[in-house]
């Protein structure tokens, strides 16, 4: 049986979020051999991550805080998260974004970053709007969270409650296809999404990484000259030697990699993203995380180079 887990992330079990979830679960029935579970994130205590990294340090990559999440990856949600075959999170739009809760929820999933253990979950979600919306944008957040865990994104819901009938039918469409992702992951086995698959798979998803990660590494410019990484090598703000060699591949390949967007090469801009980024993210751990904060090596399944 493929195992599905349904999050609920509004207080109003019988709302419209939560119409939208028994919707989507309907789907899901529809498919031979999914047991999809509903899960009120109400009824399960945990709170924010508490920045202790000891999920990083842990050979298992679980959590440390005595909380639905944690118990040494013995909380009821972390240990229903690492069998499941599948996820919807279901959210009320709060504040032009997704719900605390929601935000929780994936925060507190921090320890399966290290483990690699949701990369290639079949993953969707609902984030449903009543008042002016925004539900495009919380949708998009959502998508940019789960594409951090390399999750396979089969599709996002932006609801109104102003036109919920179609939402109704789309949530249940959208359950469907879940229901299908999590009976070929529980059949065929997680097909983990390595990096460069994952920056390509997304390409078209309601967040892609290209644009944003690129206009933060250049400080808004999209230039080189106005990276962080151009500031840094002219600094020398990386004085350990493996952390400034990493620097420089990655200043030569966030080179390679705007020259590709400005010619409009995306999927090439992807590609060599990838690179760049993996060494970035190498060279910030060994500058100052690895002996200062966290105190262990970047563990092999994170932006492996
Ligand atoms: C704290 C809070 C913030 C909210 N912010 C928004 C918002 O930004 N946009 C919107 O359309 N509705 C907003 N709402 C209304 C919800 O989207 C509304 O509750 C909607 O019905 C979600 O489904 P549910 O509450 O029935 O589960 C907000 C509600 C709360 C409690």
């Amino acid at each position: 049986m493929a195992k599905v887990i349904a999050c609920l992330c509004s207080g109003r079990r019988s709302g419209y979020t939560a119409t939208l979830l028994e919707a989507a679960l309907e789907g899901m029935a529809a498919c031979d051999g999914v047991e999809a579970e509903r899960v009120d994130l109400d009824d399960h205590a945990f709170g924010p991550c508490r920045s202790c990294f000891a999920c990083i340090r842990s050979p298992d990559h679980t959590c440390v805080q005595d909380d639905a999440f944690g118990r040494g990856g013995k909380g009821e949600l972390s240990a229903r998260l690492a069998t499941a075959n599948g996820l919807l999170i279901a959210d009320p739009v709060h504040n032009w974004g997704p719900s605390a809760t929601c935000h929780l929820f994936i925060e507190r999933c921090y320890p399966f970053l290290w483990s690699g253990r949701l990369s290639g979950m079949p993953f969707a979600s609902i984030s449903c709007a009543g008042n002016q919306g925004m539900h495009r944008l919380a949708r998009a957040n959502i998508c940019k969270w789960v594409f951090g865990f390399g999750m396979r994104y089969v599709g996002g819901l932006a609801a109104h409650a102003a036109y919920f009938e179609r939402a109704r039918g789309e949530a249940r469409e959208l359950g469907e296809r879940l229901g299908a992702a999590a009976v070929q992951d529980a059949t065929e086995g997680r097909r983990p999404m390595a990096d460069e698959e994952r920056f390509l798979a997304y390409m078209d998803s309601p967040w892609a990484a290209l644009n944003p990660y690129l206009e933060n590494l250049t400080h808004g410019t999209m230039r080189y000259e106005g990276s962080i990484i151009a500031e840094a090598l002219k600094a020398g703000t990386f004085t350990k030697p493996e952390a400034a060699k990493l620097l420089s591949e990655a200043a030569k390949l966030l080179r390679e990699a705007l020259a590709a967007r400005a010619r409009g090469d995306l999927e090439e801009a992807n590609r060599v993203l990838v690179e760049a980024s993996a060494r970035w993210t190498h060279a910030t751990w060994k500058q100052f995380l690895e002996d200062d904060v966290i105190g262990t090596a970047q563990p092999d399944a994170y932006r492996p180079l």
